[in-house]
């Protein structure tokens, strides 16, 4: 079973176009449908267009969060999405759309969580004086940047680093571990418990991921 994605976000869509190669590559088994950016000059609709995916801005009104995230939630219905990929979406994600994607939505965060969590992740952790961050690829909850976790990867902090270095560093590594993230979800691999993340053995998995819906 393939699992049509639909991803949000709000910035240069980097992320995103990491995992549209895996998906061209061949190691997804999942397709994005549809990429919704909640301003319009989220350079991630660009990245969706120029590889003819389709695109929408669906920018927050007067209406309040519930509506508007009713007016996202209709967009992935109609792209027959099964898993909602965060991707630098800027926005805490409200009741609207995890009652209707339980269990379904992944977000990525540039820090060894939870460690960091919220804005400019990287430059905290350098100014702690961290000697090892990173990035996670976790659930998403109510909170920011709460949910259970996926997986890590880790990125050595490095006596010539500034900020941006890091920064440059570790969105490597989110490159790697979004797609790969996905493809554990979508090989049906990941179980939720509590506040762990159980990953099965390749082959092991069920149909699509279907051992997270509804536990969450
Ligand atoms: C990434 O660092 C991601 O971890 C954070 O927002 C940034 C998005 O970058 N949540 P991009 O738009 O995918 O390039």
């Amino acid at each position: 079973m393939t699992l049509n994605l639909g991803v949000l976000a709000s910035g240069r869509g980097s992320n995103l176009g990491a995992i549209l190669r895996a998906e061209a590559q061949g190691e997804l088994p999942a397709r994005v449908a549809v990429v919704i950016g909640d301003r319009p000059g989220a350079g991630a609709l660009d990245v969706a267009r120029r590889q003819g995916v389709p695109a929408f801005c669906i920018e927050p009104g007067r209406d309040g969060r519930v509506a508007y995230e009713a007016r996202i939630v209709s967009c992935l219905e109609r792209h027959g999405v099964d898993l909602v990929c965060l991707a630098g979406f800027m926005r805490v994600v409200g009741p609207a759309l995890l009652g209707r994607y339980p269990g379904r939505i992944l977000n990525i965060h540039p820090s060894l969580l939870p460690a960091f969590p919220g804005r400019g992740a990287q430059r905290q952790a350098w100014e702690h004086g961290v000697k090892v961050t990173g990035c996670t690829v976790h659930f998403v909850d109510e909170g920011v940047d709460t949910g259970p976790i996926i997986l890590q990867r880790a990125v050595a902090v490095g006596e010539e680093d500034d900020p941006e270095a890091l920064a440059a560093r570790i969105l490597q590594e989110e490159h790697a571990a979004y797609p790969e993230a996905i493809r554990l979800l979508a090989e049906g691999r990941l179980t939720i418990a509590g506040r762990r993340v159980i990953v099965a053995a390749p082959g092991s998995g069920g149909e699509g991921g279907a051992r997270c819906g509804g536990l969450y």
